[in-house]
């Protein structure tokens, strides 16, 4: 029985999504580099938070919500998903975007993943903070509850760590989804490579990656704190989750890995070796990073091939989460 099933959800992910290997970056490193591909979801533009939004979208319908409240940055993928999801189930929604990044480029602030939210139609609030979640939500709950007395029903879809985060569900099924693709190909994986980010995806893949018997690494990529911050916020997410699941698997601190070596420049912010990363993918696959996430989790994958250190027989897996739509964002990675 998949460890998830006792939630309501809505289905909103193309799945399963493939499990492909990385040919031509396997020959010149000599290994073997999977990719999950989670950046075709199928839900505009795809990504991560399809899995997540199943579970808080099952929640909110069994609520009677009528309209969807969140919360991101400008170029959210959370947020242009959560629209999009909206209106497939056909809720109303608000979106409240954060000045997270210091970015003055009229692309990001008008391009991808802002573009697209308009396109969608969703109602724009803006948040002038970037670093405080907790004050984030707090004005969507004061919104829920000025829609409340209009006679709506808002459901909140939350950011801060005090939630119990029922998008990591997403992940545990996610992960045990890749694992029987990894089982049916007889892949015996060496080490997992993920986003981390609000720490849904890599709470959920790690629990749901040990829930099925399987003690490979899961190689966390910091992309908003750093690795101590980081390490605390995953096992904060651990324990709640595997409460909510109602299910006693003891992962100990030392088993949460958490790189924050692309972090700088800070969120959302690429550096030379994050370019270069997604310049190298796209050249030699044909394959789009982001420059918040996915660009930098790939940054990490890429330079342990270069220290050399796999050889012919082991399988790294890399997590693609998507977040393509806000490469429009940054029109400076190919400007000479
Ligand atoms: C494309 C992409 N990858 C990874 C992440 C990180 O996922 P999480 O917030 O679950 O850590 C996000 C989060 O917004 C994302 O948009």
């Amino acid at each position: 029985m998949s460890l998830t099933e006792k939630f309501p959800r809505v289905d909103l992910t193309h799945r399963p999504t493939p499990l492909e290997l990385l040919n031509n970056v396997s020959a010149e490193f000599g290994t073997r580099v999977w990719i999950k591909r989670d950046d075709c979801t199928g839900l505009a533009f795809g990504g991560n938070k399809s899995r997540q939004l199943e579970f808080y979208i099952g929640q909110a319908l069994e609520q009677g919500a009528d309209t969807l409240l969140t919360t991101g940055a400008v170029q959210s993928n959370h947020v242009r998903m959560t629209v999009a999801a909206a209106r497939k189930m056909g809720l109303e929604v608000e979106v409240q975007l954060e000045h997270r990044v210091a970015r003055q480029h009229p692309e990001y602030h008008q391009s991808g993943n802002p573009y697209l939210v308009k396109l969608m139609g969703a109602k724009i609030h803006y948040y002038p903070e970037g670093e405080d979640e907790a004050g984030a939500d707090q004005v969507l709950e004061l919104r829920a509850a000025e829609l409340a007395r209009e006679g709506r029903k808002a459901y909140v879809i939350p950011l801060s760590n005090a939630h119990t985060p029922y998008g990591a569900l997403g992940y545990v099924e996610g992960a045990e989804e890749m694992m029987q693709q990894l089982y049916a190909m007889d892949v015996e994986p060496t080490r997992f490579i993920v986003p981390s980010g609000s720490a849904s995806t890599h709470t959920g893949f790690l629990l749901g990656v040990r829930a099925n018997d399987c003690e490979t690494p899961v190689h966390g990529v910091c992309v908003r704190r750093d690795a101590t911050s980081q390490r605390r916020r995953v096992a904060t997410k651990l324990q709640a989750v595997s409460d909510v699941i109602g299910i006693d698997i003891r992962i100990p601190e030392s088993d949460i890995l958490c790189d924050d070596s692309m972090l700088a420049p800070g969120y959302g912010l690429p550096n030379d070796a994050t370019v270069g990363a997604i310049k190298y993918l796209a050249r030699r696959e044909g394959i789009l990073l982001d420059p918040t996430y996915s660009g930098k989790t790939f940054a990490v994958l890429l330079a342990m091939l270069q220290q050399g250190d796999y050889q012919r027989n082991d399988n790294l897996v890399f997590l693609h989460t998507g977040g393509t739509a806000s490469l429009f964002a940054y029109p400076e990675l190919v400007e000479e």
